[in-house]
């Protein structure tokens, strides 16, 4: 049975799988799960704890909460959000995604954030393992030079400074490290729709996938 109250967004780095998912979370009034983001937070633990069974209780003390359809993380009242965007904490989440503990640390809290409210999840296997059963499932793609490039604007924007060579040869191995691991690899779903962003600006993304739902929940 699908699950209308679920669309799940998966795709490479820098898809533009973020900001489509913030748009449909405001749209809809969804919350958005951000799985990447709980990726790099528990990367951060890890890297204090360098053990599974302390940083999953370090990540479970975190505060992470939903304000204005965006995932924030906060440890002890201090908004870390920004420290979790680093390229470097990427490369850690990257490699310890890989590991059946991470994902067994945090597969149940992502599933606990679904509800009738209606929820947006972002990542790798939202539509293949997380959520099953959701009801509209995207899998969002754009060619490797137009991610490097909104990846790199991204970066600097948020004032990092980046090397746009070094960045092009981190996003490949990263994307090559999630489709070739074991568990729980970057795939569609065989009930996933595929839409390519590289030519579409984010507002002509977000009607595309909102027609995607709309005819989806029409079929009920
Ligand atoms: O999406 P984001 O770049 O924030 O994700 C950081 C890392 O976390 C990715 O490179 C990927 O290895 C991992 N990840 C994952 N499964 C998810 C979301 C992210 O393995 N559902």
């Amino acid at each position: 049975m699908k699950n209308n109250n679920i669309i799940t967004i998966d795709g490479p780095s820098a898809s533009g799988k973020g900001s489509l998912a913030k748009a449909l979370a405001k749209e809809l009034d969804f919350i958005l799960l951000d799985s990447g983001l709980l990726y790099r937070a528990y990367s951060y633990c890890f890297e204090q704890s360098q053990n599974h069974v302390k940083a999953k209780n370090l990540f479970l003390n975190l505060q992470i909460n939903s304000i204005d359809h965006q995932m924030y993380v906060f440890e002890s009242s201090k908004d870390i959000t920004s420290i979790l965007r680093d390229e470097n904490i990427a490369k850690s989440a990257s490699i310890l995604s890989g590991l059946k503990e991470t994902r067994d640390n945090l597969i149940s809290f992502q599933r606990d954030l679904a509800s009738d409210r209606g929820l947006v999840a972002d990542g790798r296997d939202m539509g293949t393992v997380v959520f099953p059963d959701a009801g509209t499932k995207i899998f969002l793609v754009a060619d490797a030079e137009v991610r490097a490039k909104r990846r790199f604007l991204e970066l600097q924007n948020a004032g990092q400074g980046v090397n746009m060579r070094d960045l092009i040869d981190d996003i490949r191995l990263r994307d090559e490290a999630d489709k070739a691991r074991e568990i729980s690899p970057l795939m569609p779903a065989n009930d996933s729709i595929e839409v390519n962003s590289s030519n579409l600006t984010p507002q002509e993304v977000l009607e595309i996938v909102l027609k995607i739902y709309k005819e989806n929940t029409k079929e009920d």
